[in-house]
């Protein structure tokens, strides 16, 4: 019993251990998180089958936070996305568009 806990403390300091490499799986996982509401609208993997909401995969990270920001600040007219992406900081947006352009490939 005694030993078992003792290898159980082990595991876990060695799980709580900071590397580099666990704080870059954190910030790719903050990315996903944050993306992955906008695709209930904009189709699985930012692939939309709707026209009246266009598809987010297969454009580049420029095109994508360019976009972004122009709705946070009112610029480009919108229904919806000027609210949405108020929501988040500049900070998240760029995440977000640093996301789309890698892991949302374009399916047709
Ligand atoms: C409730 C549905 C909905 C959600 C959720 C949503 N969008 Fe949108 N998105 C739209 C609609 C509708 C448009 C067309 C512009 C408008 O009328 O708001 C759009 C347009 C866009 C555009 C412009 C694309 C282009 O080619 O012109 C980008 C970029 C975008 N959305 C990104 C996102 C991101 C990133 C998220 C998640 C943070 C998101 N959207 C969440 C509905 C949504």
């Amino acid at each position: 019993m005694k030993r078992s806990a003792i290898v159980l403390s082990v595991w876990i300091a060695a799980l709580c251990t900071p590397t580099t490499q666990a704080a870059d799986n954190v910030k790719i996982s903050r990315a996903s998180l944050l993306t992955q509401p906008c695709f209930s609208c904009h189709g699985t993997n930012g692939n939309s089958t709707g026209i009246p909401i266009p598809s987010l995969a297969g454009q580049t990270e420029a095109a994508l936070s360019v976009s972004l920001l122009a709705f946070k600040k009112g610029e480009r007219p919108a229904t919806l996305m000027t609210r949405i992406a108020k929501g988040y900081s500049d900070e998240d947006l760029q995440l977000i568009a640093n996301y789309l352009a890698t892991e949302a490939k374009p399916t047709h």
